[in-house]
């Protein structure tokens, strides 16, 4: 590179770091606003919430399936719904929707579905539903986490208190 040009350096270096700036303002904090009840609302489409809503009450269904299976001893049965509520579980989201989400709230839902993937791995290596339900109490660290921080609300709606 030509000694002369250190004024294009600089202002190269300037145009980038407006850009991660930009980018981490936009992507780090999502579609959200406060609320009075403390929590973030999340805002999306009625469609958008419907889904999530939808797998929300999905992973209900899998806690209950888990907690069931594993005081029977059905390991298999622990095993599948666990892989029902994983990574699987998580393809096909709209890159829309994700671009609303906070990196936190996403990371916490990915995570989740990661530690269901994690716990279906367990009950195949494992007899004990003491030690499936131990994983399953921490998975629900994550449920319990993001339900203090986060609700969903609609965008462009006035704000409910
Ligand atoms: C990444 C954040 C996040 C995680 C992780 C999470 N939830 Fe939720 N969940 C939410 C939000 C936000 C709502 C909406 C709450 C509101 O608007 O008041 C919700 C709502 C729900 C509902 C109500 C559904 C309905 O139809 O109204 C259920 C049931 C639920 N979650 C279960 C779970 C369970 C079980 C887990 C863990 C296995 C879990 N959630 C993990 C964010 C999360």
């Amino acid at each position: 590179m030509k000694r002369g040009c250190w004024v294009c350096r600089v202002i190269n270096l300037v145009l980038v770091a407006a850009l991660v700036g930009l980018a981490y303002l936009i992507v780090v904090p999502g579609n959200i606003e406060p609320h009075a009840d403390g929590r973030s609302v999340v805002l999306l489409n009625p469609d958008e919430r419907n889904k999530v809503l939808g797998e929300m009450r999905g992973l209900l269904e899998t806690v209950q399936a888990v907690v069931q299976a594993a005081t029977m001893g059905d390991m298999e049965a622990v095993s599948v719904a666990s892989t029902a509520a994983g990574m699987a579980a998580a393809r096909g989201e709209s890159g829309s929707l994700l671009g609303k989400l906070p990196l936190e709230f996403l990371a916490l839902g990915m995570g989740t579905h990661k530690a269901f993937d994690a716990l279906a791995v367990t009950a195949q290596e494992t007899d004990d539903p003491m030690v499936i339900l131990e994983e399953l109490g921490v998975i629900m660290d994550n449920c319990t986490g993001c339900h203090a921080g986060y609700r969903l609300g609609i965008e462009g709606q006035d704000r409910e208190q």
